[in-house]
């Protein structure tokens, strides 16, 4: 989604702060824009489009300055468009901003009545002529924006610029991340570590309600009620070089290759002597485990997929009823929540609005705990969750997700055997688990030879324009997800389901346009799924079945792709990859944008 990046230096800095752009794009965007301020005034520049666009009029103008704010827009309030593009102007402000500002229309109508002209349709344009007005009655910048955002309902990070005050930027977050980067003799703001890595290691974290003013020497920090407050500075851990694409030509495929050592990082020094060292979860997790009665998962798109594989584990291995909910469900009904009750949420960017408001609601709720499986540590979710277990997937940059999922099943896996330990699963069963476990980055490695193979086979569906993919039992949520890696990145649209489902209705779309892809490892569901194979081997269906070799055998199907043998809890973490593979190849060979998809942002930070 959007992205700010803010800098006051005593040199030039437009390429950084495009740079920055350049390093948020991953995030999915549709406009950029750059202000700078001087003495003379602002000046600014916006396109629709790509940052490329931007870089593009920058040359024209040859536009720079000390001091000035840059930002990528995702729309929401207002098509895409130049005029729409932030910065955003009102006389001597200018303006970026990420989230949503509900109560814009009413402070439009208060701004139009005073005379105000508004040259977008934006929700943020309001925010720009609240400071301004606060500046013009004579308050400095700071203190303008403390007093605009106490106006402000609804989620905002903000950066803004004043000729009044050439040399400062100030910055306000409430419900959307802004951090502050501290340099040597110049510092920043941005919505995302990752726009700052080539300039600082060391930022701050703001908290909600912070408002922070950024000056070539300092950076002075505002809480909520306007008192002076000091906020830790953490050295990040993301080495740059994580977020370069290095040979591949996508970070998605970069990101499928990471895979086994992004689950080797996951497991490491979380497993020893054959058993998974409860303290991962918390010091207090012995008696946790013991104490949960129930388990409530909720999250969003991938992250919800890998909530529902966890679901058959945690009832299948540990006996404890549990339910997977899409978070922007969960937060607009009234759950029953009884004793004993634990609260996860999953999620990759730790900043995904829907989620992060769930969470919020269920402090109120008498849940037994709140945990996070996340894969960013300073992100708002770690921040409001109790207990967190963190994915070590490093950054992920492509839209579509591949190494946070599969990272979050094995942080699922751990959770659901350390907690079956807890109710007294059966010992070779658990160490069986574990086991698994630890043979899984070799299983994916050795997965991830398939690539030609599949290839060749992407080759079928470049033309199609649907697919259906099948599955049962914690195959039934991988072929979900098999499906949703489909449509967002080759626009080909594809339906999930669970494989009993396909005569209640899917089987009669069925013919040689629609492929039919069964994802049907060797599990004790395979012989159900056989047979519904059959039903559309029966009515002319392409079928592609992704299954191991004990499966292959007598399997009346088109295309039998053979994966290594794996057992219930490595099975779903290697089915999935070559589903992630064939959407890539696939995505390619349409010649669409792999890794920003159309209309999609890496991290949906508004409602
Ligand atoms: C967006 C991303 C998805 C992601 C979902 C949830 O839609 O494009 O890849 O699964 O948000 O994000 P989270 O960061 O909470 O896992």
């Amino acid at each position: 989604m959007c992205g700010i990046v803010g800098i006051s230096a005593n040199r030039p800095i437009v390429q950084h702060l495009i740079a920055g752009l350049s390093a948020l794009e991953y995030r999915g965007y549709d406009s950029a824009g750059v202000a700078l301020v001087g003495k003379d005034g602002i000046a600014r520049l916006r396109a629709k489009g790509k940052v490329r666009d931007l870089v593009a009029l920058q040359a024209e103008t040859g536009l720079d300055g000390h001091c000035g704010i840059a930002h990528t827009r995702w729309a929401t309030h207002g098509v895409p468009s130049e005029i729409n593009a932030h910065p955003h102007v009102s006389g001597q402000v200018s303006l970026v901003h990420n989230g949503i500002i509900e109560n814009h229309a009413a402070l439009r109508a208060e701004l139009l009545a005073e005379g105000y002209e508004f040259s977008s349709q934006t929700d943020t344009e309001v925010v720009a002529h609240l400071v301004e007005r606060a500046q013009r009655r004579g308050l400095g910048l700071r203190e303008a924006v403390q007093d605009t955002v106490a106006r402000l309902h609804g989620a905002y990070a903000i950066a803004v610029v004043s000729a009044r005050e050439p040399g400062t930027v100030v910055g306000a977050r409430y419900g959307a991340p802004l951090i502050a980067g501290l340099g040597e003799g110049e510092q920043y703001l941005a919505s995302d570590v990752h726009a700052l890595l080539p300039l600082t290691r060391r930022f701050m974290y703001l908290e909600e309600g912070d408002v922070a003013e950024v000056t070539v020497g300092a950076i002075r920090v505002f809480d909520a009620s306007g008192a002076e407050v000091s906020r830790e500075v953490k050295e990040s851990h993301f080495n740059a070089d994580a977020v370069e694409r290095g040979e591949y030509a996508h970070y998605m495929l970069k990101e499928i290759h990471e895979q086994p050592v992004a689950v080797a990082d996951t497991l490491e020094g979380r497993i020893a002597g054959g058993k998974i060292l409860t303290q991962i979860f918390g010091v207090d997790a012995e008696r946790l485990l013991a104490d949960t009665q129930a388990v409530h998962i909720i999250a969003c798109g991938t992250s919800y997929h890998a909530g529902l594989v966890a679901r058959y584990w945690i009832e299948q291995l540990a006996g404890v009823p549990c339910t997977a909910e899409i978070a922007s469900e969960y937060r607009y009904r009234d759950p029953v929540v009884k004793e004993g009750t634990l609260f996860l949420t999953i999620s990759q960017s730790g900043e995904t609005a829907d989620t992060l408001a769930a969470l919020k609601l269920a402090k109120d709720r008498p849940y037994l705990a709140r945990m996070a499986v996340c894969n960013v540590p300073e992100s708002s979710i770690v921040r409001e969750s109790s207990l967190v277990l963190m994915t070590r997937a490093g950054p992920e940059i492509g839209v579509a997700s591949t190494k946070a999922f599969t990272t979050q099943l094995v942080a699922l896996a751990l959770f659901s055997l350390e907690l079956a330990r807890a109710k007294g699963l059966d010992a070779a069963r658990y160490a069986d688990g574990v086991r698994q476990l630890e043979q899984l980055p070799g299983l994916i490695a050795e997965t991830l030879k398939l690539d030609a193979e599949i290839l060749e086979l992407a080759t079928h569906f470049a033309d199609k324009q649907h697919a259906l993919f099948l599955g049962r039992g914690t195959h039934w949520p991988v072929a979900m997800e098999g499906a949703l890696k489909l449509k967002e990145i080759s626009y080909i649209h594809a339906e999930a389901y669970a494989a009993g489902e396909l005569k209640h209705g899917p089987l009669a779309l069925v013919d040689e346009e629609m492929p039919v892809i069964a994802v049907a490892p060797n599990d004790r569901l395979i012989d159900k799924l056989k047979s519904n194979l059959e039903e559309v081997r029966a009515r002319g269906g392409v079928l592609y079945a992704f299954v191991d070799e004990t499966v292959a055998h007598g399997l009346d199907a088109a295309h039998v792709v053979i994966l290594p043998a794996a057992g219930e809890i490595a099975a779903p973490v290697v089915s999935t990859i070559p589903l992630q593979l064939l959407s890539y190849h696939v995505a390619v060979l349409r010649g669409t944008d792999v890794d920003q998809p159309r209309n999609l942002a890496k991290s949906v930070t508004v409602e």
